[in-house]
């Protein structure tokens, strides 16, 4: 037992990185292009719409957008062929193998600013887990580009769990961490959303933005001055069909089915509001007692980034009264939902001027469903 205890760590976040595409699409830009497509679209289809063997498309608009979401825009990798009206679709140019891959270099970009924050050379870190919604190849995983691109020894490997695949990959780093495997973990979730939102969809044509984020994950023993110590973690999941997406390397022994929009994200956004906004209330409330935290005096919540609306709420019943954009800052307004990367953009950008001892959390929910919470509290 004792020899166990000194071979355990305590996990802490050292650092967070943060890799923004530099184009961005407002509202106003793609609702225009959307319509755009719907008049095309309408009017190459008159006859077939009249006779009544095609539905008309309906128009977006951004007052809509904005009230359901609370988004406004959203950053990408590739601006022009998503808004033309003929294309609707990202476009990045295939890479050679000795190329440093799409996803990688975005993930690099994050985790090399990690570094930097934490003062941390490649060369002291010892797993890279890859953390994101979609990969952008089956094998060799994505983790293992990203570790030989910073130069890293050890071991890497990727994980989806959605929209939750930070938080799944910050406790999977703690508990390596705890269990004595590892010192040091990077966390990095590259997530190039535009690549599987339907940008011809109306209900969800708008909820998707391109990021990177990277966390840094370490034994206090070795972490710097400046850290976050990881107070508890949880995850959770529940099977649910109201957040999918079927692609997948079985699609081509099921040819007609290649290209349908179930191959791309599909929800229902009133029923994964109902239900996950409950669920992860209780999941706050009841993590929170188990470690001894009273949730009403958390100084911040740093929610998972999909709608203003379901944030508002979960504040609200987590806080016990409505929270101000101090106590639960948004980022969807500038970044859209960015999936897994979305609790950890409001964690970077809204937490260097939080106390020592303020305490907060890191909550993110999605597809699944699943849900994670990481408690954090300032060390210094
Ligand atoms: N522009 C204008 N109107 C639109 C529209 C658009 N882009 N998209 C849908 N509408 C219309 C619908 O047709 C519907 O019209 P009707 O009432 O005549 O049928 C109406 O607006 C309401 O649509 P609905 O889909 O019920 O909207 P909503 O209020 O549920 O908002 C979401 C949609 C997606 C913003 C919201 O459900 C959501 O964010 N849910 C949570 C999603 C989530 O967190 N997902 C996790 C993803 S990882």
């Amino acid at each position: 037992m004792t020899q166990q205890t000194s071979m355990t760590g305590r996990p802490v976040i050292s650092a967070t990185g943060l890799f923004t595409p530099e184009q961005s699409i407002s509202n106003e830009e793609l609702v225009a292009s959307f319509n755009a497509f719907v008049e095309r679209f309408n009017a190459q289809n008159a006859d077939a719409i009249a006779a009544g063997e095609v539905e008309a498309l309906h128009p977006s608009s951004v007052e809509f957008i904005e009230k359901a979401s609370g988004i406004k825009a959203r950053h990408v990798l590739s601006k022009e062929p998503i808004l033309d009206p003929a294309i609707m679709e990202p476009r990045l140019e295939e890479r050679g193998n000795d190329e440093l891959s799409q996803m990688a270099e975005i993930g690099v970009a994050a985790c090399r600013q990690a570094l930097e924050r934490a003062g941390r050379d490649a060369a002291d870190i010892d797993a890279v887990l890859c953390a994101a919604s979609n990969m952008e190849r089956p094998y060799p995983a994505m983790a293992i580009e990203i570790q030989q691109a910073l130069g890293i020894d050890g071991f890497g490997f990727d994980m989806n769990v959605a929209c939750s695949s930070a938080t799944f990959g910050i406790q999977t780093a703690a508990d390596y961490i705890r269990a004595g495997n590892a010192k040091s973990v990077l966390v990095v979730s590259p997530e190039i959303t535009s690549g599987h939102l339907n940008w011809r969809d109306r209900d969800s044509h708008f909820i998707f933005g391109d990021v990177a984020t990277a966390v840094l994950v370490e034994d206090a023993a070795i972490a710097p001055a400046e850290h976050w110590d990881i107070l508890g973690t949880k995850l959770k999941t529940v099977f649910s069909n109201n957040i999918r997406n079927n692609f997948g390397f079985l699609n081509r022994a099921a040819p007609e089915g290649v290209g349908k929009a179930d191959k791309l994200f599909v929800q229902e956004g009133r029923k994964v509001f109902k239900e996950v906004v409950p669920m992860v209330a209780e999941m706050i409330v009841s993590e929170a007692d188990r470690l001894g935290i009273d949730p009403q005096g958390l100084r911040r919540l740093w929610l998972h980034q999909a709608n203003a609306g379901m944030n508002r709420l979960i504040a609200q019943r987590v806080l016990g009264h409505e929270a101000d954009a101090d106590e639960s800052p948004t980022v969807l307004d500038t970044y859209g939902n960015t999936s897994s990367a979305g609790s950890i953009i409001a964690f970077h950008l809204h937490s260097e001027d939080l106390a020592e001892g303020d305490t907060g959390l890191i909550c993110s929910f999605g597809a699944g469903y699943s849900a994670g919470t990481v408690f954090v509290r300032k060390a210094a």
